[in-house]
């Protein structure tokens, strides 16, 4: 299914671009060369836009501290996309909202460092105050929330909201920022003058989805995170944002996290794929690494529990037993409890996020293939045993043009 899909009230995309990316530089201002949360950004390589190291983040509740976010690390280059998947509850929106300080009172970030790099300017958005942050936000990074309709104000206008924003990151001319707007809109296949003049409850979620996507692209930002973005969407509209989102990334350059329960959305548009469970990343590497060899139990659970057009139903595997209380996570790995691949090893001890390949780098990025698992070469090789090849080609491939698992 390809092709330019129009839904009710949305306008085709227009062709060669629309100009309306001219890069707003003054708007930009000059905040990374002057915060004092700057850190040595020599070693980093020049197109590395964000550099996490052992994020951490925990919930307190009455019974005690949800830790959601365990150690979390990882890199991301200009114009890569990463996928977080993993089940409900593992923790892929609490690390989405730490990586712009968006979290909940209750919530709080117990270690670790975000580092953010842009024309040779590197800070650790952990640290930077309250203007600083403010400026980081949309700007520089931008943040498209879980659920479209409560992310937008029921009680504006669409234009007003995109002003609202416009005006509190400096662009202080309306004529402008209206102008920026309706290009925006159309960029993203909507009837710009209908929607602007629209409130969110008078969209569709596929509409309000894209007007999301619109007003996470105001400030031009490096990086956008989108958390369930074809969510409750139906199946077109969900074609729709993806053929959107697959050529503004290529127009556009920026760096993308996008966190889905859908594994086909993110074979379809991620460079790289980290499987979280439990708060941690328990595996992480390219779409093709992860899901055609993938190295850790919980990945092989959730590649076995998608459906698939011509699977049999009754062939489809859930992943066996309850995710852990993440008050009181079990001695050892997380997975133990439910691992069909367990050991007394594994109750003993908790399993480090290494290199699949011998001398690999061990931080989830680019190039490097890793997994979180004491047995992770026997998983590799019952699941090459055991692949479903049609059903992976399917996952991997929904319009079939890569290539079959290689076994
Ligand atoms: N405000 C909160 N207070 C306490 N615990 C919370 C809060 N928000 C989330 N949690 C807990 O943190 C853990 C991670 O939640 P999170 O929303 O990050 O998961 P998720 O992977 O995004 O799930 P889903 O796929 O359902 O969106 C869960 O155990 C959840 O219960
Ligand atoms: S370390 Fe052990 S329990 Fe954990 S995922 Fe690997 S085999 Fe399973
Ligand atoms: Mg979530």
């Amino acid at each position: 299914m390809t092709g330019k899909a129009t839904v009710n009230g949305t306008a085709e995309l227009p062709e060669g671009g629309t100009g309306v990316f001219a890069p707003p530089s003054r708007f930009r201002l000059p905040w990374l060369s002057a915060v004092d949360a700057r850190v040595d950004g020599s070693k980093l390589p020049k197109d590395m836009v964000l550099s996490v190291r052992d994020l951490s983040v925990a919930y307190r509740v009455r019974r005690g501290m949800v830790q959601a976010v365990r150690k979390v690390s990882f890199d991301l280059r200009r114009g890569e996309t990463l996928a977080l998947i993993g089940e409900s509850g593992s923790g892929k929106t609490t690390l989405a909202l730490a990586l712009v300080r968006l979290l909940v009172r209750a919530a709080k970030i117990t270690d670790g460092t975000v580092v953010y790099q842009r024309d040779g300017h590197a800070v650790d958005v952990l640290r930077v105050g309250s203007d600083a942050l403010r400026h980081y936000r949309w700007n520089e990074c931008a943040m498209v929330f879980q659920s479209a309709l409560n992310a937008l104000n029921p009680v504006l206008r669409v234009r007003d909201q995109f002003i609202d924003v416009a005006r509190a990151h400096g662009m202080t001319n309306r004529a402008a920022a209206v102008e920026r707007t309706l290009e925006l809109l159309k960029l993203v296949q909507l009837d710009a003058d209908r929607v602007a003049g629209s409130y969110p409850h008078e969209l569709s979620g596929g509409m309000r989805q894209r007007v999301l996507i619109a007003m996470g692209l105001l400030l031009d930002p490096q990086v956008i995170i989108l958390d369930e973005p074809t969510t409750a969407l139906d199946i077109l509209t969900q074609r729709t944002v993806i053929d959107l989102l697959r050529r503004l990334k290529d127009e556009r350059q920026f760096a993308l996290i996008l966190v889905s329960h859908d594994l086909a959305l993110a074979a379809e548009l991620a460079d790289l794929v980290a499987t979280v469970y439990a708060g941690r990343i328990v595996e992480c590497g390219s779409v093709k690494d992860v899901f055609y060899r993938p190295n850790h139990p919980y990945t092989v659970g959730l590649l076995n529990a998608v459906p698939t057009l011509s699977g049999d139903f009754r062939q489809l595997d859930s992943v066996r037993g309850q995710p852990p209380d993440l008050i009181d996570l079990p001695r050892g790995c997380a997975f133990r409890p439910r691992c069909p691949f367990g050991t007394d090893e594994c109750e003993r001890e908790d399993p480090q996020l290494v290199s699949v390949v011998p001398g690999g780098p061990a931080t989830p990025g680019t190039g490097s293939h890793t997994a979180a698992c004491f047995h992770a070469s026997e998983v590799a090789t019952s699941f090459s045993r055991h692949i479903r090849t049609e059903q992976l080609a399917e996952v991997v491939s929904p319009d079939g043009s890569a290539e079959r698992a290689a076994t």
